[in-house]
């Protein structure tokens, strides 16, 4: 596939969407619907990818930086054939055949793309275009594939220029086609723009290859689930759904138990190791985890690394950290970015933590804030501590040594170190560095006044 240039169709307003956002970075699965289009032709190895923006064209450029993308511009959106016009100067030098995608067909997949190779070879040296067409129960809004009584393909019908009987056909055009680069730079700039919607349709090539004498073959699909184009956002959430369902059933066919499909939402890019269990309810992207975890309900990841054998525990929420092997977080956890958890740390509900790294089986149960902080192996750090690590102006340090011991509720003003196996006795608000094996406490001496009740109220 080295030779061959792709362009991807991704200018339009997408007015049926009613959004200030352009209608390609509308997520499916967690991710713009053109970085799936993006991603099958990097899978199927794609020589060179040009993408024609125009609306909302910087965010669209912007969200696709990376990608080693060539981007197009046409300033005005006079329709698809019009949008190919605009990439044949990028064109130039293409020596094999150009694959034409939209931006809005997020779910095609690259065995359906290879057989359209296929059909379009077998046309012989003289080969012109070829694309996919697939028969819908509701035709409405796609153009229809119209043949003679042999079946030969004639040409398109899109929804708005056909008649009664051309709308009762059920055969419509994918949006997805393949052509020779030379009778694309030869005939696009033919397509001419008398039609209902004054625009230049691409779909005209199709008569303009049969009138220079080359045959048009259609690659045409039994199940027309994964060429569905996105228009509106009912679309959106049904594209969704049937995205969800392929990277779903790849993870329940690699050996992860998702309990229940329907409520679970992973990304494409998210990987999972054997044996790990998915509760309902749970979202996770851009991440790693590992292998016989459990990662319970209503659980929140993004961007992060889990390691074997650990679990997230209700309604904990994990943002680009990394944990080790065989801990345990939440409930009600909230890791904010920056955090490194190492093996067999215990985390409980209602702790969060920022920037910090904690050591193996370190131990923070209950309601803590935990943040800035180096905190070594074997802490035991009790309920409603807190790192007070900011004093208005700049954030400081806490330093807690291996195998220390934080009563409840106390303070660490930063910057401050507790010293290895250091004690800091209950209710203690720590202002100066603790050392090694110290006790350090700063309560008030208690008082007990008996019968005070009564002599204050009478009763
Ligand atoms: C198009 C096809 C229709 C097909 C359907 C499949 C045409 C005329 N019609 O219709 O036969 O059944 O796709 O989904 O091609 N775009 C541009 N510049 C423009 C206009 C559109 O880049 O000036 C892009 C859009 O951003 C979109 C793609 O081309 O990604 C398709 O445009 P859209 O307006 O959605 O075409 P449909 O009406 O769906
Ligand atoms: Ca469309």
């Amino acid at each position: 596939m080295k030779n061959h240039t792709a362009i991807v169709l991704a200018a339009g307003k997408g007015t049926r969407m009613k959004s200030d956002m352009p209608k390609v970075l509308h997520e499916v699965a967690g991710e713009p619907m053109i970085l799936h289009v993006i991603r099958l032709l990097k899978v199927l190895g794609m020589g060179r990818i040009l993408v024609v923006v125009g609306h909302g064209s910087a965010e669209v450029r912007a969200r696709l930086a990376g990608y080693d993308i060539t981007f197009v511009e046409q300033t005005e959106q006079l329709g698809t054939g019009h949008a190919v016009l605009s990439a044949m100067k990028a064109l130039k030098g293409c020596k094999g055949d150009v694959l034409i995608l939209s931006g809005d067909v997020p779910l095609l997949s690259a065995p359906t793309v290879k057989g359209l190779f296929k059909i379009f070879n077998k046309e012989g040296p003289a080969r012109a275009l070829a694309f996919i067409s697939a028969f819908i129960e509701d035709p409405t809004g796609y153009g229809r594939v119209i043949r003679d009584d042999n079946g030969a393909i004639l040409r398109i019908a899109e929804q708005k220029d056909a008649n009664t009987a051309e709308k009762a056909v059920k055969e419509i055009n994918t949006g997805c086609y393949l052509a020779d680069a030379r009778f694309l730079a030869k005939n696009i700039e033919k397509i001419g723009s008398s039609n209902a919607q004054a625009e230049y349709y691409l779909p005209d090539l199709i008569p303009l290859a049969l009138k220079a004498g080359s045959k048009v073959s259609a690659l045409t699909l039994a199940d027309p689930e994964e060429v569905m184009g996105i228009n509106n956002r009912v679309e959106l959430a049904a594209a969704g759904a049937l995205m969800r369902k392929r990277i779903l059933t790849a993870l329940m066919r690699s050996g992860v138990t998702i309990i229940d499909p329907l409520r679970t939402v992973i990304s494409a890019d998210v990987k999972i190791g054997r044996d790990t269990i998915i509760h309902p309810s749970v979202s996770i992207s851009g991440s790693t985890i590992g292998r016989g975890c459990t990662i319970e309900q209503g659980a929140i990841i993004t961007a992060s690394k889990i390691g074997d054998g650990t679990t997230v525990r209700p309604y904990s929420i994990i943002e680009s950290g990394t944990i080790g092997k065989s801990a345990s977080i939440g409930p009600f956890a909230r890791l904010r970015p920056e955090v490194k958890l190492s093996d067999e740390v215990r985390i409980g509900n209602f702790v969060e933590i920022k920037k910090s790294t904690l050591g193996k089986g370190t131990k923070a149960g209950h309601l803590s804030y935990l943040g800035d902080s180096h905190i070594g192996a074997g802490v035991n750090i009790g309920a409603g501590t807190i790192t007070c690590n900011y004093d208005g102006v700049n954030k400081y340090l806490t330093r807690i040594d291996e195998g220390v011991f934080i009563g409840s509720d106390s303070q660490l003003i930063a910057p401050v170190r507790v010293g290895k196996g250091a004690y800091v006795g209950s209710g203690t608000t720590v202002t100066r560095d603790v050392p090694p094996g110290a006790l350090v406490t700063s309560r008030g001496s208690e008082k007990v006044i008996k019968g005070w009740v009564k002599k204050k109220f009478g009763k």
